[in-house]
This record gives C-alpha cells, structure tokens and sequence, in this order.
C-alpha cells in the first residue's frame, strides 16, 4: 500500500524547491521498491489568496489524512500588511506544529566536504568539517506562552509575550536530545539563559535530571550568547546544542549558514507518535523566488528525514544523503553554495543531478 504525505508547498521558493523534493522522491520510490501518494494542498500566503486563510480547515485534513507532512515555506511581502495573528507564520505553521504536538525539532548541520570553502569560517577552523545536531523544543516557549497582548497608546504602549515552560515540556524535549546524542558522539549543549531568565533557571534544573537517566552521556550547559560566540569559534565543540523554542531558532540559522547555506538545513519536527512535519530551516527568501536559483537540498534533506523518521525507509534516505554528497563533489552547486571557481547551476539542474545520481547507484 502507498505511504501518504501531504504536500504543502507554500510561498516564495516553497513551489520550486518542492518540485525537486518530489522528484527525488518519485525516484527513490522506484529504486527501493515503495509507492507514495501526495496530496498537494495550499498552505500560507497562498492558502489566504486562494481560501482567505493561511490554515484553511481542507488542508488540516489532507496533513490529518496522511503519514507524514513535508512542507515548503511560508510568508513574504505580500502578507505581512495583514494584521499579525492573520499572517502565514502565525496562522499556519504554528497551529500546525501545536495541532500535531510537533514538539521535537531536529535540524542537522553537518557541512559535506565540498562545500568547506563554502562555510563563512577559515580553513583552519572548519578543519575536516563539523556535525551540529540543533534539538529545539517547538510547541512552548516564548512562541506560545500565554498571556501576550498588547494595550495603551502613547508613552504608555505596550506589548508583551511569556516565556513559560512545564517540567514535562523540558523533560520530553531533553530525553530527546540526550537519546539522539548516544547515536552520535553522546555531549549534549544545553543551551540557556539561566543567569537573567527564571524560566531558563528552570529548565537547567530539569535538563540536570534528565541527564541521570543517561549516565553514559556528557552534559554542559552554555548560556545563549556564549554558544551564538563558541559555534563561530570553534563549531567542533558541540555535538548536540538542546534548546528552546527561540534560541533554537536562532541558533539553527547560524548553524544552517556554517554548512555553506541556509538552503542546506533540514529538518524534522516530530510528535511521540513519530508522526512529523519535515522542512527547510530557511523562509521563503523572497529575495530570490522566482528566479529558478534557489537551493532545493534543504528541502531534499527533509524528504530523507521524513523517509526515515515516518515512514522507516532508512536505506532511502541514505541513498539520498549519498546522492546529494556526491553530486557536490562533483561541483555541481547552486549560487548560494557555489565555491570559488564553480558556474552555479539551477534549481532544477540541481534536482535533476541528484535524480540521475540516485538512479546511476
Ligand atoms: P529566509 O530564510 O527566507 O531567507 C534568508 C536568506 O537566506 C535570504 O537571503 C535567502 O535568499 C537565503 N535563502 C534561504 N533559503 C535559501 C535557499 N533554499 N537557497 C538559497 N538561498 C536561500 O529568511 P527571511 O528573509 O527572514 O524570511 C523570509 C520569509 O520567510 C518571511 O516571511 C519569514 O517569516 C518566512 N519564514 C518562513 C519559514 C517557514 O515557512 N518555515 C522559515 C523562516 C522564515
Ligand atoms: C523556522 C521559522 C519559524 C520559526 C517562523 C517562520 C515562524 O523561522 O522554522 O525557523 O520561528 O520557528
Ligand atoms: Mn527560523
């Protein structure tokens, strides 16, 4: 029986991307021997366009209706007139990370040897290259803490959000990381602001206790902007960076651009249930949409992630880490990504020469 994924491809490079991602998967599919059916579905800025809203109750139910959701990207100019709670971000790919209880966010930055030069940091740091696993908490935190609002006029104006988490949200979250660390070199970072910030007090008190369940991994602590400072320092510290909802925003796009490119950056967002919704950690770069020159191997990446996290088709998903490797050794890059001396090519150049390169092994 076929595996059924949403398709929501969203706004700005969202489309383009994902016509690769779907190309890579049509070709896995055929080369290991499993069927997938998509179910396309608006999702954001042009969910409001064509539904008059970003989240329309059809597209719930297509996500609700399948295995796994990959999604493009959301927002841009166009929206962002509309009045906050309306727009794409917040009215779309919030309440689906809370619909679902996509509470675990995955986004591995690991920089592929062709693309050293590529990564903003000298030579002599980047070394043999790096391998971050960013482990963010994604359904609590600053982004949904109640109360917020905002009231008064004048000097008097304010607004205001809440940072609040439960020991069960911080304990989830923590299991998580230190569970995903004994695959790799068993360190997580816990990264906080435990010396302004209760809520981050907190949540170190509880990482602590997490941790004696797993005596075999090394733990530290770092506070956020010393990690902002010591991933740009020396990035072969961390193994696995375990954060928050907000600093793991932050750090992942500093992550994302060590390993060349934010158009690099996958990532996984997952329930208890393994159910999950699997995206580039970039936007919709409205700076370059339209222009057939986006990076499609953050959304390819996601694909993979969403092979082996949902459906359990791990040797498919290797298959295209492999693939995408490959073909950067072979100099086949976008402009993002292009090292010195390399004609960019793309972005369904790039998806077609990962096909062929899946299909040649
Ligand atoms: P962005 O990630 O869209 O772009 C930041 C920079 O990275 C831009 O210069 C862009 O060209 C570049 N970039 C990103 N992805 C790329 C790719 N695949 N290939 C090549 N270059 C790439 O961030 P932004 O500009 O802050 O946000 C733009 C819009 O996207 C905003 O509306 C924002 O809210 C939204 N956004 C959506 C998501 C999402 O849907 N998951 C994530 C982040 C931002
Ligand atoms: C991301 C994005 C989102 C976030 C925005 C678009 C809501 O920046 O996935 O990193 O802040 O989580
Ligand atoms: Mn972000």
């Amino acid at each position: 029986m076929a595996h059924t994924i949403a398709v929501l491809a969203g706004d700005g490079i969202g489309p383009e991307v994902m016509a690769e991602a779907i190309k890579v998967l049509d070709a896995v599919q055929q080369k290991f021997g499993f069927a997938l059916e998509y179910t396309h579905a608006d999702v954001g800025g042009i969910a409001i366009d064509n539904h008059g809203e970003a989240l329309p109750a059809s597209t719930l139910a297509v996500c609700e209706a399948s295995e796994a959701i990959l999604f493009g990207s959301v927002g841009g100019p166009k929206w962002e007139s509309l009045p906050p709670a309306q727009q794409p971000e917040r009215a779309a790919l919030l309440p689906l990370r809370k619909h679902f209880d996509l509470f675990c966010n995955l986004r591995p930055a690991k920089v592929f040897k062709a693309l050293a030069a590529a990564c903003p940091l000298r030579a002599d740091i980047v070394g043999d290259g790096f391998d971050v696993l960013v482990v963010r908490e994604l359904t609590s935190g600053i982004y949904f803490g109640q109360p917020k609002g905002r009231e008064g006029s004048g000097p008097d104006e304010r607004a205001w959000d809440t940072k609040i988490y439960k020991r069960s949200e911080i304990e989830r979250i923590a299991r998580m990381a230190f569970e995903a660390s004994r695959l790799r070199r068993k360190k997580v970072t816990s990264v906080d602001k435990a010396n302004v910030l209760t809520c981050m007090v907190f949540w170190r008190e509880v990482v602590k206790e997490v941790a004696k369940e797993f005596p075999d991994v090394e733990l530290s602590h770092i506070y956020i902007d010393n990690a902002t400072m010591q991933l740009v320092r020396d990035p072969h510290q961390f193994d696995v960076m375990l954060c928050g909802n907000m600093f793991g925003d932050i750090i992942s796009d500093e992550a994302a651009m060590l390993t060349g490119s934010m158009g690099m950056l996958a990532s996984a967002s997952l329930n208890s249930s393994k159910f999950g919704l699997f995206e580039p950690a970039g936007g919709s770069a409205p700076d370059i949409a339209g222009q057939g020159i986006a990076n499609p191997i953050a959304q390819i990446l996601s694909a993979a992630m969403l092979l082996k996290y949902s459906l359990g088709q791990d040797q498919a998903a290797a298959a295209i880490e492999a693939a995408v490797s490959a073909i950067l050794d072979k100099k086949i890059m976008t402009r993002d990504i292009a090292t010195p001396g390399v004609t960019p090519v793309s972005t369904s150049a790039m998806g077609d020469a990962i096909v062929a390169e899946i299909l040649a092994n």
